[in-house]
């Protein structure tokens, strides 16, 4: 194994993961894994299983995965604006009600992390962070230093996240890398209505992160999101590439770049 595509969270948006799959195949990587957030925001939560099931795609659970599975009564998001809080809550309620209990059954099988070796270097895959699984990892507030003790920590030589929604790589000393892989879920608050996924290679210990732009019939989903009543705030993301919600947890140099 040398290649492999990571997925971040997917948010229920089952039209980009079958762009984001096929695309896949097609550059050949020897397997496909999953950090986590498989609901959330989007229209139809249960029609991501079956996609990932018939790719074999290896999932991890994420903060959502986990409240789903345990019955919890928030996302385990941690919002303190009341507006972020409104609208997290609808979604999770959307979301709870509509995935099956076959699935949240399988949710609760799923690990928290994920270990094995590419090329000659030590992955770590995990949701927020190797130290808890709904940190918040941004480019902006994570300096080398703090990277590195994190990479010490996982004892991995490559770690791998997703939960901001925002991807991005820093290259360390020793051939070492963090990587956040970015999410199918919705577009990165850059007024682009594609969204991302990763392709990591790592040949005889030289190290690839390559960011994948993720085409996608974005105008049937937003049309999908109406259908099942989803706030028009979360439809004028997906149309427009503006973050219009979750605006509370942006750093100011992440959240410079957006409109709102
Ligand atoms: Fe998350």
């Amino acid at each position: 194994m040398n290649k492999i595509a990571l997925l971040g969270g997917i948010y229920s948006n089952y039209r980009a993961l079958e762009a984001a799959l096929a695309d896949a195949h097609g550059r050949g990587a020897d397997a496909i894994y999953c950090l986590g957030d498989l609901g959330a925001f989007g229209p139809y939560p249960d029609r991501v299983y079956p996609l990932l099931r018939a790719a074999n795609v290896q999932c991890i659970q994420g903060n959502y995965d986990n409240s789903l599975a345990e019955g919890l009564a928030d996302c385990q998001c941690g919002y303190t604006d009341p507006r972020d809080n409104y609208f997290a809550r609808l979604s999770y309620s959307y979301t709870f009600r509509n995935t099956s209990d076959e699935n949240k059954a399988w949710l609760r099988t799923l690990l928290g992390t994920r270990r094995f070796t590419l090329g000659n270097r030590r992955v770590l895959l995990c949701h927020g962070s190797p130290r808890k699984m709904n940190e918040f990892l941004w480019e902006s507030t994570s300096p080398d230093c703090f990277l590195e003790y994190l990479l010490n920590l996982a004892q991995a030589d490559i770690v791998c996240v997703t939960h901001t929604g925002i991807k991005w790589h820093r290259s360390l000393s020793g051939n070492r890398h963090f990587v956040n892989v970015g999410v199918l879920g919705r577009p990165e608050n850059d007024g682009s209505t594609n969204v991302w996924y990763t392709l990591l290679s790592a040949d005889s210990g030289a190290v690839q992160v390559e960011f994948l732009p993720v085409a996608y019939d974005y105008e049937a989903l937003a049309a999908d999101m109406r259908q099942e009543h989803l706030p028009e705030e979360f439809i004028e993301t997906i149309l427009t590439g503006w973050w219009t919600t979750c605006l509370e947890i942006l750093p100011h140099k992440e959240r410079a770049r957006g409109r709102f």
